[in-house]
């Protein structure tokens, strides 16, 4: 019985350490070891290679290292009969807020405007405006959207969230949901952030049309995922000042190559897919915890429901 690990772009180092205390009944391997491939039970993964899943012949589980799975389910060779457990640790969340929450600040309290006026030895105070009065839109509801915008409201800013299906309203957030009201909420979001995961129903989902909605001036912050707001049409609402800034964790294609005009925009700002990152040591128990209780009979949680695409 073999756990294979297969985290791209990460410090495995802590992972491992995990998983060889906690599965010590289990093989514990790193991709690209897999030895025999027929007793690999479970890949704890972060864009495990096309193709590879397939020759597993066992496999029990995929455990994804991040919340959203489409790293996974993109595989054209995907097993359908693979259960696939997304991430949920708390410190993946909490990461996500803190993120939310430092460009949030540095748009609202104009600190995008002071970098800029600091090259120009600029000594100019902005006004000031109270976050009661500054509109932050939340596309996407789910465990992480909602601590986002309950951290914001919080914080004393008028929140506003988005999603596909009616819910519950939450802790002052006015709620608006599917296509109808998609427009309802972009006109009232001075700074929208997208936390939606990629499904079918969401590739795509603000185009220029959309993005025409936002207030003039209004500030847009993906870490969700590249391909649910189009970027050739961010491009061209940020050139005729419609949008005045962006920032952009998630592209269409990662790394963005070198040549896309986002990099020198120079009003927007880049990160390389960081704004949730995991505490290596509790991201891996919340692993052996779902093997635990797989091994036990029990539902992991949470399930990739593809009916749902997330
Ligand atoms: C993701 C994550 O899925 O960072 O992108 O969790």
């Amino acid at each position: 019985m073999a756990l294979l690990v297969s985290l791209t772009d990460t410090d495995i180092q802590p992972w491992v350490e995990v998983f060889e205390s906690e599965l010590s009944n289990m093989d514990i391997r790193i991709y690209p070891d897999v030895g025999d491939a027929s007793e690999i039970e479970y890949v704890a993964a972060w864009q495990h290679p096309f193709g590879e899943y397939k020759k597993y012949s066992n496999l029990k589980a995929i455990l994804s290292l991040g919340a959203g799975v489409d790293h996974i389910t993109k595989d054209p060779e995907l097993p359908s009969d693979v259960p696939i457990v997304r991430m949920a640790d708390d410190s993946l969340t909490n990461d996500m807020c803190l993120y939310a929450l430092h460009w949030v600040l540095h748009f609202h309290s104009d600190y995008y405007r002071y970098v800029k006026q600091q090259v120009k030895k600029q000594w100019l105070p902005q006004d000031f405006v109270a976050p009661r009065n500054r509109t932050i839109g939340i596309m996407g509801l789910g465990n992480i959207g909602k601590q986002i915008a309950e951290s914001l409201a919080r914080q004393g800013f008028y929140v506003v969230g988005w999603g596909a299906n009616e819910k519950p309203a939450t802790g002052g957030i006015e709620y608006f949901y599917g296509k109808e009201q998609i427009n309802a909420f972009l006109n009232k979001s001075e700074i929208l952030i997208n936390v939606l995961p990629l499904t079918e129903a969401t590739t795509n989902l603000v185009m220029e049309r959309e993005l025409r909605q936002l207030p003039k001036g209004a500030f847009v912050i993906n870490m969700g995922r590249g391909s649910i707001i189009n970027e050739n049409d961010l491009l061209s609402l940020l050139n005729n000042s419609h949008i005045s800034a962006a920032v952009l964790d998630v592209f269409d294609v990662e790394p963005l190559p070198v040549d896309d005009p986002l990099w020198s925009h120079p009003n927007v700002t880049i990160t390389p897919h960081i704004a949730g990152q995991s505490d290596g040591k509790t991201a891996a128990m919340f692993m052996v915890e779902n093997i635990r209780r797989i091994e036990n009979g029990e539902p992991p949680f949470p399930l990739y429901d593809v009916t749902r695409g997330y």
